[in-house]
């Protein structure tokens, strides 16, 4: 138990102190809106909301999750208070990081407890993919994916989706024997929204087809281009060989950008899109390829160390007025108008998409 807990405390000191994202990017560099010299609409009425699971949020923005739980758990418990208030002030939802460490001391529940400081947001449990295999010893089910959600007060639950990390982390949990099986037996009988959600290296369009046949509820694609858990991993690896396997598969993945368009042409799931997104017009991009949301979490991280609220609701909010800019210069009144602007694909990610989508009926469709 105590390893969880400490696991999670090095991968919140190394993401601060050290450079733990991908060599790659995420690839909107190959995105590219048309200018539009007459937008035809007033910049002050570009209206930036977004539904997604029955909910109105006022910007199209996700704080992805990262922690609770750590050694302590003031830290933790410091940083989802801090992201919980500015999520509550500008009305946007947030997740939680991983609650295994919860389920395992249930004492560390406050660690991940936020709704005395954000009543109304949208907030989203966090459990892994892993301890639902059935090769996975005390496998997790209905009672723990309840547990999770419910001792928070949260409003649907993510599950994780993290191979990568694990296989490259000396004690990874890499069984994931039956996890699809599961999840679908979780999203029978479970009353709340699921939320499949990669954490680095993308979903590819044949992953999404099976997590839509099973009714899950959206999908975070969380690719390849930001933080690198094999990243992470390298800093805490404790051997040449564990320091090698970590490197080796620093940028293993799918791109964000990629994703973003599989996940969309091959399904209906509301996506949100995660993974290295670090400015506005990047978003912008994403939200006109199909995302409901563009997901952050690193940005977020050093402020709310510090409790600094006002300085993670500034990064928040240059994030909105460039998509605001964004939008005004291609004419987009709101997020629905700016999917049927015309975008234009390029290298790597028109050469990946080409040999996988129809890109064509893709850009009409999305
Ligand atoms: C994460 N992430 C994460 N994801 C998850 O599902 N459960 C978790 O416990 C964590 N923990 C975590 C800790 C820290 C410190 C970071 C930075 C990230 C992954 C996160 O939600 C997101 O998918 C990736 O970090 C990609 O987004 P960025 O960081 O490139 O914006």
């Amino acid at each position: 138990e105590e390893l969880t807990l400490i696991r999670k405390f090095e991968h919140i000191e190394h993401c601060l102190k050290r450079n733990v994202q991908a060599h790659v990017s995420n690839g909107f560099e190959d995105v590219h809106f048309v200018h539009m010299s007459l937008p035809e609409i007033d910049k002050d009425e570009v209206d930036l909301s977004v539904e997604f699971l029955g909910r109105k949020f006022d910007y199209p923005i996700f704080i992805a999750g990262m922690t609770g739980g750590t050694r302590g758990s003031q830290l933790a418990g410091k940083i989802n208070k801090t992201l919980a208030k500015a999520a509550q002030e500008l009305n946007i939802p947030m997740g939680v990081g991983s609650q295994r460490a919860m389920i395992r001391k249930p004492e560390t529940w406050e660690s991940y407890y936020v709704r005395d400081v954000a009543p109304d947001v949208f907030l989203v449990g966090n459990l892994g993919a892993p301890q639902f295999a059935e090769t996975m010893p005390d496998r997790y089910g209905i009672d723990e994916a309840l547990k999770a959600v419910e001792t928070i007060q949260a409003d649907a639950l993510a599950i994780h989706l993290n191979p990568l990390q694990e296989s490259v982390q000396p004690e990874g949990d890499t069984q994931y024997r039956g996890v699809l099986n599961a999840l679908a037996e979780l999203r029978a009988e479970f009353p709340y929204p699921i939320i499949a959600k990669e954490t680095g290296a993308g979903v590819s369009l044949e992953v999404a087809i099976r997590l839509e046949g099973i009714g899950i509820d959206a999908i975070d694609v969380g690719g390849l281009g930001g933080t690198s858990w094999s990243g992470v991993e390298y800093y805490r690896a404790k051997d040449e060989m564990g320091r090698n396997m970590a490197l080796r598969f620093w940028d293993w993945g799918i791109k964000t950008t990629i994703s973003v368009a599989e996940v969309r042409y091959s399904t209906e799931l509301p996506i949100i899109a995660t993974g290295g997104m670090r400015d506005g017009i990047t978003m912008a991009k994403a939200l006109a390829m199909g995302a409901t949301f563009a997901g952050v979490a690193l940005p977020l991280l050093k402020p709310a160390v510090k409790g600094d609220v006002e300085g993670v609701i500034k990064i928040l909010r240059r994030y909105i007025e460039e998509i605001r800019n964004a939008m005004f210069l291609v004419g987009a009144r709101n997020i629905e108008e700016l999917r049927r602007v015309p975008l234009v694909i390029t290298g790597f990610t028109r050469e990946w998409l080409e040999q996988r989508i129809d890109l064509g009926e893709y850009l009409r469709e999305r």
